[in-house]
């Protein structure tokens, strides 16, 4: 698809291998029409020449805090008002770690600061550096203050390892730098989530529960306000903010969820069940702490309700996507609960293991509906969040 992009960008390089990339994307950002003005820092320039940044974008390269001809030219907070959008690409750890701690010891971290409209990230680094929980957390904060994260990817890295932590390629950014000056493709839509998981009491301190992080249900909700939904999100007890512009309802166990959901199903368009939640509770709850009698303890269970269940069978339900959280037959138990749950859409996730599903950081989904399917393969949940709701809105625009 031929992309017209009639807009100013900032496009910043860091250091990393991945800067030859930069150089990609600004050709096609060029070639798509853009004005493109192109900021390196130092570390960047040890990587790839200003010179040929110069060349493709036909304007002098910004490089130097202290550079007075350029300053004369534009300075630093004009080229920052003058942006309609600033895209870090590749973005090294160690930029990301700056970004979020707001310094300003060269240009392109000044301008971030400066900066009032948007700012997306393309990370790039070793997997290693990317799973460290330094740049989880800068990564986690950089996202709920509003910064675009896009990417990475996992494959094969310049050094040999194998892992998350690529750049996205340059056609890819290109892509969502169109779909983010793109009216949303749920503009207008109220989308209900469920996230993270449910505890189920057994006496005052004790419950129990299961592994969901809530990663995968609140990158699907940032991915949905992204897209320009209205958001709200029904969240069992995690240790995430609530994404900028997501309304949070806080819950803790399955039928405080059930509640919840039931009072929303009314006036959302589209549900997304990604909540792992309790599929029974203790019958008995205990109003005191259980005290160690004998060596054997047996708790009586009792069916929590089906809520994606329950929210289908309204008389007009939403459009309605469930999860399958599966060890094996991913594909037939998915498919199975497709039907028997009424389902839209289902995302088929494996779990119980280090990569997908439960905690992990990164996923991977296959999407099955009526008379389709598509896997989303192994990035970042964020990642997988932005590509499922990119055609879960297809789907639901097909349908409606
Ligand atoms: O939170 P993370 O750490 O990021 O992990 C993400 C995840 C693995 C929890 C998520 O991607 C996922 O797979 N969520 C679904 C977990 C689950 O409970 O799957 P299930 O196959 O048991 O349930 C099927 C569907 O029914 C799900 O949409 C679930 O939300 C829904 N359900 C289940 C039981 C119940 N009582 N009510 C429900 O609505």
């Amino acid at each position: 698809m031929q992309i017209t992009l009639k807009k100013k960008i900032v496009l910043g390089v860091t250091g990393g291998i991945a800067a030859y990339k930069a150089a990609e994307l600004l050709r096609l950002l060029i070639k798509a029409g853009a004005e493109v003005r192109v900021v390196m820092t130092p570390a960047a320039c040890e990587f790839v020449q200003p010179l040929t940044f110069q060349a493709l974008s036909g304007h002098r390269v910004y490089t130097d805090i202290f550079d007075g001809e350029a300053e004369s030219a534009m300075d630093h907070i004009e080229l920052a008002r003058w942006a309609d959008l600033m895209v870090v690409a590749p973005a090294s750890a160690d930029f990301i770690a700056k970004m979020r701690q707001g310094y300003g010891d060269n240009l392109l971290l000044t301008l971030c600061l400066a900066e009032k409209k948007s700012i997306a990230i393309a990370p790039a680094m070793n997997q290693q550096m990317y799973a460290n929980l330094a740049t989880q957390e800068n990564l986690k904060v950089l996202a709920e203050r509003g910064t675009l994260i896009w990417g990475p990817n996992a494959g094969e890295q310049a050094c040999g390892d194998v892992g998350l932590g690529r750049m996205l390629e340059a056609e890819a950014v290109l892509r969502l730098i169109n779909i983010h000056f793109q009216p949303g493709k749920l503009t207008g839509k109220r989308v209900l989530i469920t996230a993270g998981p449910t505890r189920e009491s057994i006496d005052p301190v004790r419950y129990i529960s299961n592994h969901s992080s809530g990663k995968m249900g609140y990158a699907l909700a940032q991915a949905a306000r992204q897209a320009g939904a209205d958001v709200t999100l029904v969240s069992g007890p995690v240790n995430l903010a609530a994404p900028p512009g997501v309304q949070r309802i806080s819950v803790e166990s399955a039928v405080e969820m059930f509640d919840a959901v039931m009072g929303y199903v009314d006036v959302s368009d589209i549900f997304i069940a990604c909540a792992a939640v309790a599929d029974y509770r203790v019958a008995q709850q205990s109003q005191q702490k259980i005290k160690k009698t004998s060596d054997q303890m047996v708790l009586s269970l009792t069916p929590n309700p089906d809520i994606v269940s329950a929210v289908t069978g309204v008389d007009e339900p939403p459009f309605t996507l469930g999860f399958a959280a599966e060890t094996e037959n991913l594909e037939q138990y998915a498919a199975d609960k497709l039907s028997r749950k009424k389902l839209d859409m289902i995302a088929a996730n494996r779990v119980g293991n280090s990569e997908t599903g439960f905690g992990t950081d990164s996923n991977e989904i296959l999407l099955l509906w009526a008379g389709g399917k598509q896997l989303l393969p192994l990035a970042g949940k964020p990642e997988i969040a932005r590509q499922l709701i990119d055609i879960l809105a297809d789907r639901y625009a097909e349908i409606n």
